[in-house]
């Protein structure tokens, strides 16, 4: 990997959120010059915590990615965009849905259009999810599955991916993506369930408060930060990738109650209860969840290598020591 990303110019939109802080931190590792573009709304992922260990080696630039002129110039020069800004969060996007809009749909097209005009061989990789499969007809779910988004986020995240493989197609800027599971790890937000339950499961544990599974029978698959990571690297490098969507799965398939005994089990103690989805919730839920992710791991070469147990325990690990950064 090393000699893809020596000498280059890296651009990674939503950088100080979870998965673009861990990113770049592996990046750092592999060669020379970063911009982390973030806009730091509170309620979204974004903390310079995040890159805390890091600073001295990164650009940051505070821009919201809904500034087309901030995007204008900040795409020219570079030769990797990760696009990884958005809002994460359903409900919030059921509560405002144009906000929602404007940044997976209305910023994407835009961020593109600047790349078209000003930036033509960069290459892309998106960070798009499975949320919009919606219902799953069969299991486990693979890129063929219908789309049929439940929620407002997955119609404009759908857009987001869309806008990215047709300018790929019809202009012929490099761009893949990545349609990420639950994605989880140190620096993931904790302080409430807005980017993922798994979160404020492990906040609450680590202030030894109960935490509530909703839904437990539920199936689901995790993937570490790190096998997200090595994902984005070789969606990036590799040409094969370009004008192509992946999922990305994990090591297991997990029902959330025994994922929260999981969790319990890693930080040898801690309790849980199990409830009924609240009806706001159980409206847009997709139900059972897994990927196949066999296209990635046949067309990359990527294999997710860190379990659940070990997944976890990585993570309590993380926020025993730095918890209080993230309340
Ligand atoms: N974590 C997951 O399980 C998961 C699953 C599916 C898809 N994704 C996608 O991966 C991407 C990264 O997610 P994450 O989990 O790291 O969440 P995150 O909230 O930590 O990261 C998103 C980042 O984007 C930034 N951002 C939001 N709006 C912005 C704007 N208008 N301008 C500039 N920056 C903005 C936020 O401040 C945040 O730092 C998102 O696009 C998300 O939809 C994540």
């Amino acid at each position: 990997m090393k000699t893809n990303y020596n000498d280059k110019r890296v651009l990674i939109t939503g950088g100080l959120g979870f998965i673009g802080s861990n990113l770049a931190a592996r990046l750092v590792t592999l060669g020379e010059s970063y911009t982390l573009v973030d806009s730091l709304i509170p309620e979204y992922g974004g903390d310079l915590f995040n890159i805390c260990a890091i600073k001295d080696k990164v650009a940051v630039n505070i821009s919201d990615v809904r500034d087309a002129h901030s995007m204008r110039y900040l795409v020219q020069g570079q030769d990797y965009l990760f696009n990884l800004a958005g809002q994460t969060s359903h409900m919030d996007s059921m509560q405002d849905p144009v906000t929602d809009m404007e940044i997976n749909c209305s910023a994407q097209l835009s961020i593109l259009e600047s790349c078209r005009k000003y930036n033509p061989t960069i290459k892309i990789v998106f960070a798009s999810t499975r949320q919009f499969y919606g219902k799953p007809d069969y299991l486990p779910v693979d890129e063929k599955h219908p789309l049929r988004p439940t929620d407002v986020n997955g119609i404009n995240k759908m857009a987001g991916e869309w806008y990215h493989i047709l300018y790929n197609n019809v202009y012929g800027i490099r761009a893949c993506a990545l349609r990420l599971t639950n994605t989880y790890g140190p620096r993931m937000r904790v302080k409430d369930a807005r980017q993922t339950f798994l979160g404020i499961w492990v906040k609450l544990m680590l202030e030894r408060k109960p935490f509530e599974v909703w839904g437990g029978a539920q199936l689901r698959d995790f993937t570490y930060i790190d096998d997200a990571v090595e994902a984005f690297l070789l969606a990036a490098a590799k040409e094969e990738a370009n004008g192509k969507i992946f999922n990305l799965g994990g090591c297991e398939v997990v029902s959330l109650c025994d994922l929260a005994k999981q969790l319990v089990a890693a930080n040898s103690g801690g309790t849980f209860q199990e409830r009924e989805f609240p009806a706001e919730r159980k409206r847009i839920d997709i139900g059972d969840y897994y990927a196949d992710d066999r296209l990635i791991r046949a067309e990359l070469g990527w294999l997710p290598k860190v379990n659940l147990q070990q997944g976890l325990a990585a993570t309590l690990d993380y926020y025993r020591t730095n918890l209080k950064n993230y309340l």
